[in-house]
């Protein structure tokens, strides 16, 4: 595995590599990584032939009330388990490399980056955008694979790459959970042992609303929102940010059940902030 740190010489192995005709996978993350993340590099490893995996926690997508400065990192394990799952090329880049002082621009999607987390979160999404626009044309992939844990992202980077006809194929991974049921994150290292033990409900409440929807006993998102709601707050100290029925596609808020639907929670537990989130698709 060759670590590449600039974005100039990024760019020119990765030119060199289409020359030669062979197809990238890329995987973007922000280290610190786990099995989450693994699997989207095995999905990646899979369907090309030179993996790139980056590693850059991106100032531009934390508010500056925000985790950036304790996000936590671990170069030396990253760079071992990358080895570990072949990937070729470790891009990790500098923050004054990917953003010199000169840098002015903003990646925006419109109404799908101001619902849910961007409405607790006005500038994330925007930085997410920017930031994976520019990774897409330094490493140039033919295939980027995103997690369905952040499913919102997942919307609006498709949705990104179709408007500004990136040439890339996005693929998403399925949410890597934890044996008792939390999806896997970096930020699970905050919570505290006590939080740890509680946080599993997020993950049970999405499963009881599923199989309420599945049976056919709940067709109002209402009753779904309020099945999650009361059995969360129940089972620990939690200030809910949103729970949500959505479009898988669009985002939009749904009412009545009728066809596939995402049900997304974002909670606070302690000074932790968890997203999790589950497709389902009623009886009929
Ligand atoms: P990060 O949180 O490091 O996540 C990198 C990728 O791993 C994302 O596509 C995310 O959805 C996926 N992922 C995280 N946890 C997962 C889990 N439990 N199961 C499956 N996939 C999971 O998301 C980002 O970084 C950044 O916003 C980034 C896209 C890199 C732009 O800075």
């Amino acid at each position: 595995m060759r670590i590449i740190r600039t974005v100039k010489e990024m760019s020119a192995f990765s030119k060199s590599i289409k020359l030669e005709g062979k197809r990238i996978g890329f995987v973007p993350t922000m280290g610190y990584l786990h099995e989450g993340h693994l699997s989207l590099m095995r999905i990646a490893r899979s369907k090309c032939d030179v993996l790139v995996a980056s590693i850059f926690v991106n100032p531009t997508q934390f508010a500056p009330n925000e985790d950036l400065d304790a996000y936590p990192r671990d170069f030396a394990r990253d760079e071992m388990l990358c080895e570990r799952e072949n990937v070729d090329i470790l891009f990790y880049p500098s923050s004054d490399d990917v953003y010199p002082d000169s840098f002015r621009t903003e990646v925006r999607v419109h109404e799908l980056g101001d619902v849910l987390c961007g409405a607790s979160r006005p500038t994330h999404f925007a930085g997410v955008t920017t930031v994976v626009a520019k990774l897409f044309n330094i490493v140039k992939p033919d295939i980027a694979v995103f997690g369905q844990k952040d499913a919102q992202q997942a919307v609006i980077i498709r949705r990104m790459t179709a408007d500004l006809n990136f040439d890339v194929q996005i693929v998403l991974g399925p949410i890597v959970r934890e044996a008792d049921g939390l999806a896997m994150s970096s930020r699970n290292k905050y919570l505290s042992a006590k939080e740890r033990e509680t946080a599993p409900v997020l993950y049970r409440a999405l499963s009881e609303a599923k199989s309420a929807i599945e049976a056919g006993e709940m067709t109002d998102s209402e009753d779904v929102i309020e099945l999650i709601r009361s059995k969360i707050l129940s089972a620990g100290d939690f200030r809910i940010d949103y729970i949500a029925v959505a479009d898988p596609d669009s985002l939009e808020p749904v009412e009545k059940i009728q066809g596939q639907v995402l049900v997304l929670i974002a909670a606070r537990i302690g000074s932790t902030r968890l997203i999790d989130n589950i497709l389902v698709s009623p009886a009929n």
